[in-house]
């Protein structure tokens, strides 16, 4: 059950290729820069016209939420707004009509996304859903939909369901912005061949395991961890101090780069790693200069760079490398190495990686 793979974990991590190409197969015609979602077809003209998108999700979910809000906003221009469901089913939300609520679940039975979308449904928004469980609550209950096809998800750190996540919605974001004139055909073209072209980016992603093994062993004693990144791998370093979290145990922060010498610069000494996102596109030269910042503070930095760089290189202590791809698109490369790190760290350090304690794959109760 688990192909050979020592845990569910690792299996759905090197699931992930095969799991974005199913989710764009049949949805991508990359010759003729159409991008074909029967729920959003349906219903083309509320994400149109909408004056406003809110995401609503929960964990892992919320985090593929924020990197829909760069991707959304960059290039649909329609104002985003991403909520934890929690948050927002209490506390009296401004929901206008004609806003779109976008409500991101792998299980579809989230019950704090559940009563999101049935406040939002009650105060008359269209409600999207982007489920992974085919036939789950969530996708019963949403006015229509678009499935991430990731197959099932049984870790209970979530893994392929947020890469399959990130795709369905940059499909989504190209639609529209093809639709409403501001991405050219040439441009939607371009963005449809590099999609195309993710899954091997992704299986060569993976060719690090290796090396990030290394990594983990160097590190896997730290009490806590920082993860860094700007811009669209802003939300990837959340997503990366999560995964360590919730199955290492190890105490883990992911912040914006910059944020960092507004507080948690005060953590750094040499015995915090500190993972950053240092990806060639992107606020790059920004990035590098936090990373100066970290070391002159003897910080140990694990870089997470575009193949070839040199320069974090001759910063870091360590460097992994992802192919280079097109700036909105490095989250579904960028998470990849993080993945990989805390599954080694938490294998070394004997946890439970597929049943982490306290948790659950399916969070029903509030
Ligand atoms: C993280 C994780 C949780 C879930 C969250 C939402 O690895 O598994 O944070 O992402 O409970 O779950 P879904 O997406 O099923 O609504």
């Amino acid at each position: 059950e688990k192909g050979g793979y020592d845990h569910f974990m690792l299996k759905e991590i090197y699931e992930q290729p095969d799991a974005i190409k199913d989710t764009f197969r049949g949805r991508m015609l990359v010759e003729q820069g159409i991008i074909r979602m029967a729920g959003v077809d349906d219903h083309f003209e509320k994400f149109l016209q909408a004056p406003r998108i809110i995401i609503v999700a929960c964990g892992t979910s919320w985090h593929a939420g924020l990197v829909a809000e760069y991707i959304f906003e960059e290039f649909t221009r329609i104002p985003v707004e991403v909520e934890y469901a929690s948050e927002f089913r209490y506390r009296n939300p401004i929901i206008h009509k004609g806003d779109v609520v976008i409500a991101i679940s792998q299980s579809g039975e989230t019950a704090d996304t559940m009563a999101a979308i049935k406040l939002a449904k009650g105060q008359g928004a269209f409600v999207f859903g982007v489920c992974n469980v085919v036939g789950s609550s969530i996708s019963r209950e949403t006015h229509a939909g678009a499935y991430t096809h990731a197959g099932p998800e049984i870790g209970v750190a979530s893994t392929k369901a947020f890469t399959t996540q990130i795709t369905v919605l940059t499909l989504m974001a190209l639609k529209i912005s093809k639709a409403k004139g501001i991405l050219s055909k040439t441009a939607l073209h371009r963005y449809l061949q590099e999609m195309e072209l993710i899954p091997a980016k992704v299986e060569e992603a993976l060719k690090s395991n290796e090396h990030i093994k290394a990594v983990a062993e160097e590190y896997k004693n730290a009490s806590n961890f920082l993860y860094l990144g700007r811009g669209y791998n802003f939300p990837v370093a959340l997503e990366g101090a999560l995964k360590l979290k919730e199955i290492s145990y190890i105490h883990a922060e992911g912040y914006p780069a910059a944020e960092m010498k507004h507080g948690p610069i005060a953590l750094i000494d040499e015995q915090m790693p500190v993972a950053v996102i240092a990806t060639r596109k992107g606020h790059y030269e920004k990035v590098v200069s936090n990373i100066q910042e970290i070391k002159s503070r003897k910080g140990k930095i694990i870089g997470i760079v575009t193949q070839g760089d040199t320069e974090v290189r001759g910063l870091a202590d360590y460097v992994i490398e992802v192919p280079e791809t097109l700036e909105a698109l490095t989250p579904l490369l960028t998470t990849i190495p993080l993945q990989l790190l805390s599954y080694h760290i938490a294998v070394m350090l004997g946890k439970n990686v597929d049943q982490p304690r306290n948790l659950a794959k399916s969070v029903t109760v509030e």
